[in-house]
C-alpha cells in the first residue's frame, strides 16, 4: 500500500495523548568518521511521550485510547525493577487520571532510583511480589502476560485494563507502525537511498520490532530492520514476533507472512549474561555515543543494542554507502539506577 493509504488505514484507530510525532532522524557525522563505515543517524524516540518519553510513548498513545474506550479507571501493568514501560504508563495515567498499578515480581528495593522512584512521584502504586513472572525463558511471552494477568487481576479487581509487558499487544504495536511509515515518509524526503537504509532498535518484548517490520512491509518499503535482543528474555520468541508482526498485517486488512526463521532479529548474541546486566561492551558503547554526539544511552536496553551495531560495523556487516538508522527507544531513568555498574573512571 502507498504511504497514502496506510496512513488513512491507520487514522482509524483512535489515540490518545500528545507524543509530538514525527521524532527528529539525524545523522551522526562525528561518530561516522569515527567509526569510518556505513553513514549512522539516529531517530530520537527517547524524545516523544510522557514521563521523560522514550518508545512506549507510541504504544501508549493508542492503548490509552482502548482504555477510555472501554471506561476503566484503573491500568494494570508490569515489568523489571527497572522497566520504562511502568515509568511511561504511570505517566500516562497520571495526564489521564486513571491509576496505575504496576506490578514487579521482586523485592521492594530501598532507596527507590530511577525510574522506580519516578513511578512513585508519579502516584502510581507498585505491587512488589517476590517471585518469578517469566522474563527468564522457562515461559512464553504470551503464558507469562495470562499468568501475571490472573494475578493481578485478583490484586486489582476485574474491572482494571490489563497492558500486556513493555505494551506488548496489537493495539499498542500500531504505534511502531506508524513509526515505520513516519521513517519512510523521513528518509524520503532526505532523499536517502531507502534501499540502503536499515534500522537498528533494541529488543525485549519485541513490539517495536514487530510493529516496524509489519510498517515496512505493508508499504512493499526497500528500508531493512533489525532487532537485537537484549534480555533472552523469553521462550520461543521468534514465533510470537512472527504472530505478533502478522496479527497487525490483520488488523490492518492484509495479510503477514512472518514466519519465526523469518525474523529479523539477533537473539542472544549482545545480550550479555542476562536482562538488565550491562556488559564491558555496553559501557564502551555509551561513552562512545556520548563523548562523539552528546547523546547519552541506557544501560539496559540502548546501550546493549548500540554496543550491537558497533559490533556488527566492525565486522564488516554493512558496507560504506549503507545507511543506518539506530532507533533511540529512551530508558535514560536507568542511568542513575546502575551506580555500581557504571564506574565510569574506567
Ligand atoms: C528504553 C527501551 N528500549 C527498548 C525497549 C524494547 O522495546 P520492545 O519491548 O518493544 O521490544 C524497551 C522496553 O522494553 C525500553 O524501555
Amino acid at each position: 500500500m502507498t504511504p497514502d493509504e496506510l496512513s488513512r488505514q491507520l487514522a482509524g484507530f483512535p489515540q490518545l495523548l500528545s507524543i509530538q510525532t514525527p521524532s527528529p532522524l539525524e545523522p551522526l557525522p562525528q561518530l561516522t568518521q569515527k567509526l569510518n563505515g556505513p553513514q549512522i543517524w539516529i531517530k530520537r524516540d527517547d524524545e516523544l511521550g510522557p514521563g521523560l518519553g522514550g518508545n512506549k510513548g507510541r504504544k501508549l498513545a493508542f492503548i490509552m485510547a482502548e482504555v477510555q474506550s472501554q471506561n476503566k479507571r484503573k491500568v494494570i501493568t508490569y515489568g523489571g525493577l527497572q522497566s520504562n514501560h511502568a515509568r511511561m504508563t504511570a505517566a500516562a495515567c497520571a495526564a489521564l487520571g486513571l491509576e496505575a498499578h504496576l506490578f514487579f515480581f521482586a523485592k521492594r528495593p530501598f532507596p527507590l532510583t530511577g525510574n522506580l522512584l519516578l513511578n512513585d512521584l508519579l502516584g502510581a502504586k507498585m505491587h512488589f511480589i517476590p517471585f518469578g513472572s517469566g522474563g527468564d525463558a522457562s515461559m512464553t511471552l504470551e503464558t507469562t502476560n495470562r499468568l501475571v494477568r490472573i494475578l493481578a487481576t485478583l490484586r486489582v479487581g476485574p474491572r482494571a485494563y490489563f497492558m500486556p509487558v513493555g505494551g506488548h499487544s496489537v493495539t499498542g504495536c500500531l504505534g511502531y507502525v506508524a513509526a515505520a511509515l513516519e521513517i519512510h515518509n523521513q528518509s524520503a524526503a532526505l532523499n536517502l537511498p531507502l534501499d540502503k537504509i536499515t534500522i537498528l532498535t533494541a529488543v525485549g518484548t519485541g513490539g517495536t520490532l514487530a510493529g516496524l517490520l509489519a510498517g515496512l512491509q505493508l508499504l512493499n518499503s526497500p528500508i531493512n530492520v533489525l532487532g537485537l535482543d537484549i534480555g533472552k528474555l523469553w521462550k520461543a520468541f521468534p514465533s510470537s514476533l512472527a504472530r505478533l508482526t502478522n496479527s497487525l498485517h490483520e488488523v490492518i486488512g492484509s495479510v503477514g507472512h512472518n514466519q519465526a526463521q523469518t525474523m529479523p532479529l539477533i537473539e542472544k548474541t549482545y545480550a550479555g549474561p542476562a536482562y538488565a546486566h550491562p556488559t564491558a561492551q555496553t559501557k564502551v558503547a555509551i561513552k562512545l555515543l556520548a563523548q562523539s554526539e552528546g547523546i547519552l544511552l541506557d544501560p539496559v536496553y540502548t546501550g546493549k543494542a548500540f554496543a550491537g551495531l558497533l559490533d556488527l560495523v566492525a565486522n564488516g556487516r554493512f558496507s560504506p554507502n549503507d545507511i543506518l538508522i539506530f532507533l533511540h527507544t529512551g530508558g535514560l531513568p536507568g542511568l542513575w539506577a546502575y551506580p555500581d555498574l557504571f564506574d565510569f573512571q574506567d
